[in-house]
């Protein structure tokens, strides 16, 4: 089960062990250069003190109050004990009180942890690469985010502040009560608290197995379910509700096997713990009820033995709660903090160099292949050595078979990948030598499938320079000839896109992504298919807006479809990861190879469409 969940995650280091997720939390505890953090924790490790203090207190003031009303001392009037009773009462008050200041002064710590985490989380995500991305479950990613940070403030409720003092605690009260009465009772006191501790732990690591099945099983139970909604129109498209209900009711009904063994688990667990207490203190207090009959221990101190032992019982009782809450937590914690462990494929150097951005601060830059090999997995190689050149504001077109590698050609140039050898070079460097947030700025894609944010179109053109003016983002609009189409809704601008953008027609949403393309004003321009879901007027509107943007920009069109790409400086036809052909228009039609093909099929193919509009014209 776990390795499974481990595959679809792609986590690394499936053993990290407990102690290294709480060494993980360390410094988020103690977070350098901020002083009031720092005190904060401070204030309340000190009350923490107090409180523990207060609370060892209560039973001795209490035992005094019993003996001073005990008939011998009843001489000496009601002074004594109420004093006593007094002193009890505000003792009691301060180990409550100074233990819920505790937790309000730390709440910020804590919540400012979880926080941290989260976001340092969320950010890493983002920095790991397309192929992490295309294989993660969203749903089971987002799940374990969701029980990590929850895992996380559990484990600061009880670690920081409840562990180690209520241990502190055990070991004074059985000091104490080896002082007040006489070495068995410690003695038996103490067996039992290590009893207890070696059963508890013991029993705890054992059953954290369950929880573990529980979380794979919550994960893929959410991967599925997410998966599914994600996608809601295939499902209805095939008739499969019942086909994705099932698969979904089958992780569930793994998660429900799993969650049971866990509760019936905890529940001996608890029954045990119980069992071992309650023998102990039958014990003591036997012990203690034959001192009293014998004359050897006073009321007053069969009393405070009695307190002792049930205060004894309520912090043990807490240990073990606290010791199986912190295993459930830290189990939780884990797969964050393994995703947080994943490495980043795709790294800037050391001194990695700034590419400038937009076109209006430099001039298009000169892009190039130098004998390119790169596959996904090592065993397919998808280029093979694929080697030219784009001079500073040329436009050229990859052409080929669908498969051929094009996209690939695009996504390395973006850095989603690193070649496998050779190199890419802008301006003369290697883009590797590039920083990648300036490198990604100074390049446009409009990419083969578009997919929008839910949210509005407005947001969705902003989305190329965020902070854009109404007049930029309409500017943008008018060129990729989506202006009037926007204008036209009854929201305009403010017209929401729906999941994915799924509410606009496919050429509505390429012109959208052309749009915020436009917007980003880039020094190099890609069009992988950026047209192929218009009609082919709209296709030649859109395609001088295009001519006019890429006039002055480095362009590099990927394209299918042959009459958007004739007047391209250079045209390469690439089949089966290799340039077979290159060179003009003109060029490639009098060699007479592949391009003038395929040239040749689709100017058939065109014949037919120009006969068929006009039929429906006439
Ligand atoms: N992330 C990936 N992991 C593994 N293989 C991939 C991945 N992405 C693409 N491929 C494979 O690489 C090959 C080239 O893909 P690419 O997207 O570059 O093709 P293309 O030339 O753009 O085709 P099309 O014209 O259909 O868009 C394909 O055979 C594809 O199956
Ligand atoms: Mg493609």
């Amino acid at each position: 089960m776990r390795v499974m969940n481990t595959s679809r995650l792609k986590l690394p280091g499936a053993n990290r062990g407990s102690a290294d997720t709480i060494r993980s939390l360390l410094p988020y505890l103690w977070p350098k250069g901020d002083p009031q953090a720092r005190s904060r924790v401070v204030v309340a490790s000190a009350l923490l003190i107090l409180a523990k203090v207060a609370t060892v207190y209560v039973p001795i003031v209490y035992s005094h109050a019993v003996d001073a009303l005990s008939p011998k001392h009843n001489n000496l009037a009601l002074v004594i004990p109420a004093a006593m009773i007094v002193a009890y009462g505000l003792l009691r008050v301060g180990s409550a009180g100074f233990a819920e200041l505790r937790d309000a002064v730390f709440a910020s710590v804590q919540q400012r942890t979880v926080r941290s985490v989260a976001l340092q989380t969320f950010e890493h995500m983002h920095r790991l690469s397309m192929r992490f991305h295309l294989d993660r479950q969203t749903g089971g990613v987002s799940r374990a985010i969701e029980r990590g940070s929850a895992g996380i403030e559990q484990v600061l409720r009880f670690a920081v502040f409840n562990i180690v003092p209520t241990l502190a605690e055990l070991v004074m009260v059985t000091v104490i009560l080896w002082r007040v009465s006489d070495w068995r009772f410690a003695v038996v006191t103490f067996a039992a608290v290590a009893v207890y501790i070696a059963f508890t732990l013991a029993f705890a690591t054992w059953r954290v197995r369950f929880r573990q099945r529980m979380n794979d099983k919550d994960t893929e139970a959410q991967s599925k379910a997410v998966d599914s909604l994600l996608n809601y129109e295939t499902v209805k498209y095939f008739g499969n509700e019942a086909h994705e209900a099932r698969r979904f009711d089958e992780a569930l009904a793994a998660y429900e096997k799993a969650a049971v063994k866990s509760q019936v688990t905890l529940n001996m667990l608890n029954l045990g713990q119980a069992a071992i207490i309650s023998a102990a203190l039958a014990l003591v207090m036997l012990m203690a009820a034959s001192g009293v009959v014998h004359g050897t221990m006073s009321v007053g101190k069969f009393v405070l033995v009695n307190t002792y032992l049930m205060q004894l019982y309520q912090p043990l009782n807490f240990l073990g709660f606290a010791y199986n809450t912190i295993k459930q937590g830290l189990v939780d914690m884990e797969q964050m903090f393994r995703l947080l462990s994943v490495e980043q494929e795709v790294q800037d150097r050391p001194h990695a160099l700034d590419l400038a951005g937009h076109l209006t601060e430099q001039p298009p830059c000169a892009v190039e292949f130098d004998n390119v090999h790169f596959g996904y997995q090592p065993e397919r190689e998808i280029l093979k050595g694929v080697s030219f050149k784009v001079p500073a504001g040329h436009k050229v077109a990859v052409v080929g078979p669908t498969g051929a590698g094009k996209s690939t050609m695009s996504r390395l140039l973006f850095r989603f990948y690193d070649v496998t050898s050779g190199s890419v070079r802008i301006d003369g460097h290697d883009i590797r030598d590039y920083t990648q947030t300036s490198l990604r700025a100074a390049i446009g894609v409009v990419p083969q499938d578009t997919v929008l944010f839910n949210d509005t179109i407005r947001y969705n053109i902003a989305y190329g320079r965020p902070g854009a003016t109404q007049d930029q983002i309409e500017h943008a609009a008018r060129l990729a000839q989506v202006h009037d189409f926007v204008q036209g809704m009854p929201d305009g601008y403010d017209t929401r896109v729906g999941e994915r953008g799924l509410k606009l027609s496919g050429g509505e949403k390429q012109r959208v992504a052309i749009a915020r393309t436009i917007l980003k004003d880039p020094r190099l321009l890609i069009l992988d298919e950026a047209t192929s879901a218009l009609d082919t007027r709209t296709e030649r509107d859109i395609e001088s807006a295009l001519r006019a943007v890429s006039a002055q920009r480095t362009t590099l069109v990927i394209a299918h479809r042959l009459s958007t790409v004739v007047d391209s400086d250079e045209i390469l036809v690439l089949a089966d990861g290799r340039i077979v052909e290159r060179g003009t228009h003109r060029d490639l039609l009098a060699q007479d190879g592949v391009y003038a093909h395929m040239w040749a099929l689709q100017a058939e193919q065109a014949e037919i469409e120009v006969a068929e509009q006009e039929a429906v014209l006439f």
